[in-house]
């Protein structure tokens, strides 16, 4: 495998940068190539592979960041015993259903066998629950959530397949017999380690159909066993390896250090202008930045994007989750339990999930613990100083752990992932009562820019094998294309091809004949109807 600083040297050379260039290209002076893959994760790297597989191997992928690999990111933390440090996951840290022996394997799960990527079996059975007197068993309450979790999932499905409304995924489970009260701060950490810990929102926050629907796509499918990576190459070693399987060392067509400023696109072609001054101009491109990149308006289009796609884009969520790392000079913690689950008196998502690397299988003697938070409590920790956090979540450790005396961390460290330019947050979610097609709006290509990344796929969002079939998909349809494949409506190659399905227009299900005063609706003379 090739090494990542030589890669680094080869950075931003489509066109020498030179300082204080003004932004502008002149025309025709652009780099010229067949596809652009717009970000290096594992969307645009599988894209990438695709397209090569497909013998297209005129493109260019360019990277923001000086490595490869995107969310799937690791930095060094604490030290073990000879000094040398850990290496530890800031984003993506678990390979989510496997597969079964004989069935569909997850793609990553293949990657991490074939390049031998160090896991471990996560057992979120394995999990010790804590209130702020130290250990209390409401274990019972774990069981009560998961009874009533698929009876809402069974409804779910039963909504999906007959076309009836979504709902939140709070209601659902309430209706099928789990309403935790505002109080009760037990059942309250039981419903946050049951849903925010997987989808980063809450269960009000998240539609039912598409929360259960997504959970069951990636445990029923392939399998319901989640690997727990522990690799001190690092979880983007598979991204690497599968880059290295169509990329040689130093190759020309990737482009790192390189930060897309502007997209210009049309039914003709796409032009992509680079900070550093260069530019590309591709027959077409696929944009893998995430939802939170495309929120934050990171990037300029121009035209500007539809108003279909831009609702699209502000209609789905860009959760925060973020993992804060301890290291301490010894394991105070009952180190043969994987998760230890908190539940704070005052505030549900309090520094509420602890996970032990010190734990047998893990990173045995490294001492280190993380906890996890999400959204609200992410935002905050990443407003507030390192000090500061820091302080509350070790108060927290000496309310579960009582009759320990717990020093000081040796090591702490988290990222701030709503502050990442090249990321804007942490992974995708679907909002409650949204819909197939508000989705289809956000996979769509607008001329001859096509969107891939974990966010664009409607089963697997949220997840790296998500990623890893959407840039499989747009890669195989733009070969696809380019060869004229899509000509003929029966191949058999592809069951579908050809640019994506959009709608100008998102109906909802009451007429307007409906608001009545009879129906309890007493001002519709207010609502002026003539627009124009
Ligand atoms: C904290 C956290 C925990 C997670 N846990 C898991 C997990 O356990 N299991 C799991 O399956 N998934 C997990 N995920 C989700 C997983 O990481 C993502 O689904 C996946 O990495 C997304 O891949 P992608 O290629 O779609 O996007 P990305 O990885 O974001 O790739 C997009 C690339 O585009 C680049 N880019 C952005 N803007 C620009 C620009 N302007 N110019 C040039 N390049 C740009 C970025 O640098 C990046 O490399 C987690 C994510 C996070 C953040
Ligand atoms: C890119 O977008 C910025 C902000 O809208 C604009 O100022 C700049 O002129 C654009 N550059 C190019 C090359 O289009
Ligand atoms: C590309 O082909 C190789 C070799 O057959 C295969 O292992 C790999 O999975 C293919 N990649 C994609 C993204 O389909
Ligand atoms: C999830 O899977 C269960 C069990 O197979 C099924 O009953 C349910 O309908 C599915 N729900 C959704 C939303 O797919
Ligand atoms: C919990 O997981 C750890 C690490 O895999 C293991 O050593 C321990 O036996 C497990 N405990 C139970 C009760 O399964
Ligand atoms: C860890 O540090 C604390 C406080 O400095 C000390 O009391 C304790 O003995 C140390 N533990 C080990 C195993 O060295
Ligand atoms: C497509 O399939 C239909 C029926 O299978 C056949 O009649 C038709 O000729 C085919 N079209 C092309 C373009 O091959």
């Amino acid at each position: 495998m090739w090494h990542l600083s030589a890669l680094a040297a080869i950075a931003g050379c489509i066109v020498q940068p030179v300082a204080g260039a003004p932004q502008k290209s002149q025309e025709g002076t652009c780099k010229k190539t067949k596809v652009a893959i717009l970000g290096g994760g594992v969307a645009g790297i599988t894209a990438a592979q695709t397209l090569s597989n497909a013998s297209v191997h005129d493109f260019a992928i360019l990277e923001y960041r000086d490595t490869i690999g995107g969310r799937a990111w690791h930095k060094p933390f604490g030290k073990d015993k000879d000094g040398k440090p850990y290496i530890i996951e800031m984003g993506a840290n678990w390979v989510q259903g496997l597969g079964n022996p004989g069935g569909p394997q997850n793609p990553i799960w293949v990657m991490a066998q074939e390049y031998g990527l160090k896991t471990h079996y996560s057992n979120y059975d394995n999990v010790s629950t804590y209130n702020q007197h130290g250990y209390s068993d409401y274990s019972d309450l774990l069981d009560a959530y998961e009874e009533a979790y698929s009876i809402a999932s069974q409804r779910a499905g039963e909504i999906l397949t007959q076309n009836l409304q979504d709902q939140t995924a709070k209601s659902g489970l309430a209706l099928a017999g789990w309403n935790p009260k505002p109080h009760d701060m037990e059942a309250q950490a039981v419903d946050w380690w049951s849903w925010d810990f997987e989808d980063a929102y809450s269960p009000l926050e998240s539609s039912l159909v598409f929360g259960c629907a997504g959970d069951n796509l990636t445990s029923n499918y392939f399998s319901d066993h989640d690997n727990f990576v522990l690799d001190q190459r690092g979880f983007n070693h598979i991204v690497k390896k599968q880059a290295s399987s169509f990329l040689r060392e130093n190759d020309p067509r990737l482009h790192l250090n390189t930060e897309v400023t502007n997209i210009t696109y049309s039914d003709n072609g796409v032009t992509v202008y680079n900070k550093d001054g260069s530019c590309v101009e591709a027959d077409y491109a696929i944009c893998t930045f995430s939802l939170g990149v495309l929120q934050n308006d990171a990037v300029q289009f121009s035209p500007e994007l539809p108003v279909w796609k831009q609702e699209a884009i502000q209609k789905f969520t860009m959760g925060t989750y973020t993992k804060i790392f301890f290291q301490f000079n010894e394991t105070f913690w009952p180190e043969d339990t994987q998760y230890h689950l908190y539940a704070d008196p005052v505030q549900r998502g309090w520094y509420p999930i602890w996970q032990s690397l010190s734990t047998p299988g893990f990173l045995p003697d490294s001492n280190i613990i993380f906890v996890t938070v999400t959204n609200e409590f992410a935002y905050r920790a990443e407003r507030q100083s390192d000090e500061q956090t820091k302080k509350e979540a070790m108060e927290v450790l000496r309310k579960m752990f009582p009759e320990k005396d717990i020093p000081e961390p040796t090591a702490f460290m988290y990222p701030r992932w709503t502050s990442e330019p090249w990321s804007y947050g942490s992974y995708s979610n679907w909002p409650p009562s949204t819909s197939l097609e508000m989705h289809q709006n956000l996979r769509a290509n607008t001329g001859r820019l096509w969107f891939a990344g974990e966010a664009t796929s409607p089963t697997f969002f949220g997840f790296l094998h998500g990623a890893y079939f959407e840039g499989q998909d747009a890669g195989r349809q733009i070969a696809a294309i380019m060869h004229h494949h899509c000509v003929n409506a029966n191949s058999t190659k592809l069951r579908e091809c050809g640019p994506r399905k959009h709608y100008e227009t998102l109906h909802g299900t009451s007429p307007y004949s409906d608001y009545t005063t009879l129906n309890g609706w007493a001002f519709s003379s207010f609502i002026d109807t003539n627009t124009d």
